[in-house]
């Protein structure tokens, strides 16, 4: 078996067959993998999700490319950026990687270039996805990722170094604070989060539709978005910290931890 292998329900075991005896958590390597998941069900988790499984998202996956929105009732469409998605990790996604302390959870890998570049340099990573087609894409750009949801057991929980929610993907489930707690009971004590933001102030959660803007829709789902100011101030909400913000290619991170910030010393006073 290879380092990241789709088993037949098409979710993705990574490890070697020996491996596959562990239930969950950290190999020898470093590396994750789950012997649990064999057969896909549909849990309630999955189900909150099943929009992400809409066609026109799936079509544009396997065309690497869009044009594809999510459209809220209002007919405002935000357009999703799924040729970028689809390409590899470029400047401004690099920001992000260097700041990574292994291992490291990709929350809503999409097609993965974030793992499969993580990977590529040796990295313990793991990119989770509810769509199936995400998650194929992933595991052929050489990325290990498993098809499920952040809502559901997932391996090593309590032990990741870093957790990514890039792309909006801090708009997942609609709740940003309940995702960021969430991610709090999968993050190691020390563990990093980083979490791009809105590029506009705003904080809303709304209901949403993914669209390919030629009338093929998907059904309806909660969905967040939010810029930075909102996003501190939710983290703050659920015992988040910052550590830092920084801007690449006009979009905005930050990265956040649990612990309270170290006290600063009389000379930086
Ligand atoms: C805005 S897209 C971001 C795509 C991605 N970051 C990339 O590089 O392509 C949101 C992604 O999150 C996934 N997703 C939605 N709900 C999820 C959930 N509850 N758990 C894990 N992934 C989820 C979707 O399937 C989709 O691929």
């Amino acid at each position: 078996m290879s380092t990241a292998e789709t088993v037949r329900d098409g979710a993705v075991r990574e490890g070697s067959a020996q491996d596959g005896a562990a239930r969950e958590g950290f190999a020898h390597d470093g590396s994750v993998h789950d012997g649990a998941v064999a057969v896909r069900e549909q849990t309630p988790a999955r189900l909150a999700a099943a929009p992400w499984h809409a066609d026109p998202y799936v079509r544009a996956l396997h065309a690497g490319q869009g044009p594809l929105f999510l459209r809220r009732a209002d007919g405002w469409m935000l357009p999703l950026d799924v040729e970028r998605w689809c390409a590899d990790a470029d400047a401004a996604d690099r920001t992000v990687l260097r700041r990574c302390q292994s291992p490291i959870l990709d929350i809503g890998c999409g097609p993965g270039r974030l793992v499969a570049a993580l990977a590529l340099h040796g990295h313990p990573c793991l990119g989770i996805d509810v769509n199936q087609a995400a998650v194929a894409r992933t595991v052929r750009a050489g990325g290990p990722a498993l098809c499920r949801s952040v809502f559901e057991p997932l391996p090593g929980e309590g032990r990741w170094g870093t957790a990514l929610l890039i792309d909006g993907n801090i708009g997942i489930g609609g709740d940003p604070r309940a995702l960021l707690t969430r991610v709090a009971q999968l993050m190691a004590p020390e563990g990093l989060l980083i979490v791009e933001a809105a590029a506009a102030d705003v904080d809303e959660r709304v209901r949403v539709r993914v669209d390919d803007g030629r009338g093929d829709v998907g059904t309806a789902f909660p969905w967040a978005r939010v810029g930075s100011r909102a996003l501190l101030h939710h983290a703050h909400a659920v015992g988040w910290n910052p550590v830092e913000q920084w801007t690449a290619r006009d979009r905005g991170f930050v990265s956040l931890r649990r612990t309270p910030p170290l006290p600063r010393s009389s000379a930086e006073r």
